[in-house]
């Protein structure tokens, strides 16, 4: 039987950690914390693998989006996040994470992570760890306040990764290119139909947390008819409605990079949850080549655009989305849906 998909993952306690179990038990526990991560179209793409004190991390490529993201990019920027609540839980649990990356064509995983007790040498912020339950992805349109300034600072210095640059816009020029470009990647996505089959699948099989019905007629309205321009009118508001997009680039465009990208993502996404910051990643202008080329232009850089989201305020709460349980995504089983 596949799993069902559920909301009950979020009430992890961390008084549950056991303590006295041995590292192997401990790293499974972690990856509680994992599973919460944010993945492209909730698509949840990762597998674990345990031995030890190791947690093995990789891409499941049968949740792949072939459609949204024929090149891997979002697949392994989603699995960056698992790695990154992953290393977030290990410190706040008393371990210092070490994690090695590994080349594709040479192995099935794309990360270690490596649990050593001892006291990190370079801590991350403490307040990562509770945000990882808290944090949701909103698509409101936002207050159009700016950042609070010291929130803005600690967001510009929290990425950990050298590799990663962080751009954080908030010119009105810039912002405006940002809509325009948006606009045209939806209207270019919805108009086509395997990109909309394989929203409406996931639309459909609740993974974007809707209800049964709710989810029904949206899955039939982008499988069936051409929302493009909808579409491009409300998401360029919304961009427009934030005070600030962010921006991760990179300079190398490779499975590891993107990994590294995803864990940069997951660092801002909970300091600015613990914040009061709602986040909003938006990925169809990364999705057309020509379009991420020119959104490199629009922020003066030479390097690649992995990954963009809106930074802003909203009143609106936000559900969390179900996930499938954990034992879904150990490497030994095969019950994924
Ligand atoms: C790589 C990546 C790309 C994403 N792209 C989009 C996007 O284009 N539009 C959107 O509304 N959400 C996007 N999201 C957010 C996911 O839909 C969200 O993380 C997922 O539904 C799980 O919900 P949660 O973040 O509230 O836990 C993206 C997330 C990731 C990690």
């Amino acid at each position: 039987m596949p799993a069902a998909l559920t909301g009950s993952v979020w009430q992890v306690e961390a008084d549950d950690f056991p303590s006295d179990g041995s590292t192997e038990e401990q790293a499974k526990f972690l990856l509680r914390y994992a599973i919460l991560a944010p993945s492209s179209h909730n698509s949840q793409p990762w597998v674990f693998d345990l031995s030890g004190d190791e947690i093995r991390i990789g891409a499941d490529e049968s949740r792949w989006l072939d459609a949204a993201d024929p090149d891997k990019r979002e697949l392994y920027i989603s699995v960056g996040c698992a790695v990154e609540n992953c290393c977030v839980a290990a410190e706040h649990f008393g371990f210092e994470p070490q994690v090695e990356y590994h080349d594709l064509e040479s192995a099935d995983f794309v990360a270690t992570v490596t649990l050593r007790e001892s006291e990190p040498a370079n801590p991350r912020p403490p307040e990562l760890f509770d945000a990882i339950t808290t944090r949701a992805t909103s698509h409101s349109v936002f207050d159009n306040e700016p950042l609070v300034p010291e929130a803005r600072e600690r967001l510009a210095r929290v990425v950990r990764e050298d590799s990663v640059t962080l751009h954080l816009v908030d010119d009105s020029e810039t912002n405006g290119a940002i809509s325009e470009l948006q606009a045209e990647a939806d209207r270019l996505q919805m108009d086509d139909p395997e990109y909309r089959a394989e929203l409406g699948h996931w639309i459909g099989n609740g993974a974007l947390g809707s209800s049964w019905l709710a989810a029904r007629i949206g899955q039939a309205v982008v499988t069936h008819l051409d929302i493009g321009d909808r579409e491009a009118k409300q998401n360029s508001k919304l961009i427009r409605s934030a005070p600030v997009v962010g921006v991760l680039t990179t300079e190398t465009d490779d499975p590891v990079t993107r990994v590294k990208t995803g864990q940069a993502f997951e660092q801002i996404a909970l300091l600015a949850s613990s914040e009061g910051i709602a986040v909003h990643p938006m990925s169809q202008t990364l999705e057309r080549p020509n379009l991420r080329t020119r959104l490199a232009e629009a922020l003066r850089t030479t390097e690649n655009p992995q990954h963009l989201f809106r930074l802003g305020y909203t009143d609106n709460e936000v559900d969390h989305t179900p996930r499938w349980p954990l034992e879904t995504f150990l490497a030994d089983r095969g019950d994924r849906d």
